[in-house]
């Protein structure tokens, strides 16, 4: 972990530089931040177009900030980043990214959203169990066939498959299509780690072979409507209204982009903390505490989405401090799931806590989750047919985190499935 004098060197901290999340989250400076200064500036200076951005890491705050749409808006950007170009003769990515609902504030975005939402209640979820329950054990077997001996990569040749493929197939892409939608949603989101994205020119380059596919999708389904969620996209109708043809292309954007990289990073990040602990292990491998429960610890310990980023549409004041009109803040939930006057011990990774009120789906605000039901439900199925099929698995050797500070993930955990 990295280690920072209490006194002095806080103020010139930058939560936006890379080096201090090369081992995860730098949670004693969270630590830190949270008694000594919850309400911190970083100049960001990593992108030098850029403007700093506060960091809000108390839970509280965070839920505050989260809930008051008015004055701290989404629109533009959920990342610290307003623009991924500054060079007016190459397209900004950004500029397409600014459509999709979660960068939207009230009304738009509340009427986008109830035109999806019933698509995605927890009951709905359940009509996937299993569709999932299939899917998850086509891709162990897919992943034994090319590792017979169980040594496999726990990320590469299972984690990045089962989200793909559960959100592919809701959205009626052809189940061969999902490595390459897991590959264009890769070099999209991933734009901090050079090792996925060598420029940030391959966002767009993504983005060019992403858009036709999805465009000609959609066009599709408006001629032959299936029984797949784009056609439900379309046919959507909410007091006369519809999604128009850009508005459902964002839609299938931002879901393959929020429930690929988040389900996958829960599910092998939590999978990893149980490795490395045997009680824990045992807890769960046994059966003696819920997978429901387990699943929220393994949100709440390693949220998938580091943070979440709005902007201050007016100056106001938050944890003592003045914020300005235009201001970014970072709504940092890797901080507020670790907040000890919610939490007790929070740096312990325990499958047992009950309630565990975390803030790993979000805030609580309007932007809460619309895929929680639905990760919850695979998570759980995830868990259990690992535990039912592999009751040995065993870590072999270790992970290679993403470089991100917005991603909350590894890119890879050597795991033995046969212990
Ligand atoms: C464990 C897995 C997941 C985690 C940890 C997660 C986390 C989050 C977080 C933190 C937010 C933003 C909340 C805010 O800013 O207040 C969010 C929003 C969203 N998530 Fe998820 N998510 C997960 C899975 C999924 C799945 C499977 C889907 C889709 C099928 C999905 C779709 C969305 C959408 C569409 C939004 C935007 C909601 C809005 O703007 O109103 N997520 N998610």
């Amino acid at each position: 972990m990295t280690m920072i004098s209490p006194a002095g060197e806080l103020s010139a901290l930058d939560l936006g530089n890379l080096e201090l999340w090369k081992d995860g989250p730098p949670h004693e400076i969270f630590d830190l931040l949270r008694r000594d200064d919850p309400l911190h500036w970083s100049a960001l200076a990593d992108f030098e177009h850029e403007a700093g951005f506060w960091s809000v890491v108390r839970f509280e705050d965070i839920a505050a900030v989260g809930r008051d749409h008015e004055t701290f808006s989404s629109e533009r950007s959920i990342i610290l980043v307003d623009k991924l170009s500054w060079d007016p003769a190459v397209p900004d990515p950004m500029d397409i990214a600014a459509n999709m609902m979660i960068t939207q504030d009230p009304p738009r975005h509340d009427r986008m959203k109830a035109l999806v939402q019933r698509a995605f209640t927890p009951k709905r979820a359940v009509e996937h169990t299993e569709r999932m329950r299939e899917i998850i054990n086509l891709v162990f077997d897919r992943a034994l066939e090319a590792h017979p001996d169980g040594r496999i990569d726990l990320v590469n040749d299972v984690g990045v498959h089962v989200p793909a493929m559960v959100i592919g197939d809701m959205l009626g892409a052809p189940r061969e299509d999902a490595a390459r939608l897991v590959d264009w949603t890769n070099r999209t989101t991933a734009f901090e780690d050079p090792r996925l994205v060598p420029d940030l020119g391959e966002v767009w380059r993504a983005l060019e072979e992403f858009i036709p596919y999805v465009n000609a999708m959609v066009t599709d389904r408006e001629q032959h409507p299936t029984d797949d969620l784009t056609t439900a996209f379309i046919q959507a109708e909410v007091d006369g209204e519809h999604l128009s043809h850009e508005e459902v292309l964002m839609f299938f954007f931002l879901l393959m982009v929020a429930g690929n990289d988040s389900t996958r990073a829960v599910f092998t990040s939590g999978m990893k903390n149980l490795l490395e602990d045997p009680e824990q292990f045992e807890l769960v491998r046994s059966g003696a505490v819920p997978l429901e429960q387990v699943v929220e610890e393994f949100v709440r310990y390693n949220p998938a989405f580091a943070y979440m980023r709005r902007t201050a549409t007016r100056d106001t004041e938050l944890a003592g401090k003045q914020v300005r009109k235009g201001d970014k803040l970072a709504l940092w939930y890797v901080a507020g799931n670790r907040d000890e006057s919610v939490f007790d011990d929070p740096h312990r990774f325990d499958v047992r806590r009950d309630p565990n009120p975390h803030q790993g789906f979000g805030g609580g605000g309007r932007h809460f989750c619309l895929g929680a039901g639905l990760a919850r439900l695979e998570l759980k199925l995830w868990l259990e047919e690992t535990m039912r099929r592999f009751p040995d698995i065993a870590l072999d050797g270790d992970g290679d985190r993403l470089a991100s500070t917005f991603l909350n993930q590894y890119r890879s955990i050597p795991v033995a499935l046969h212990g």
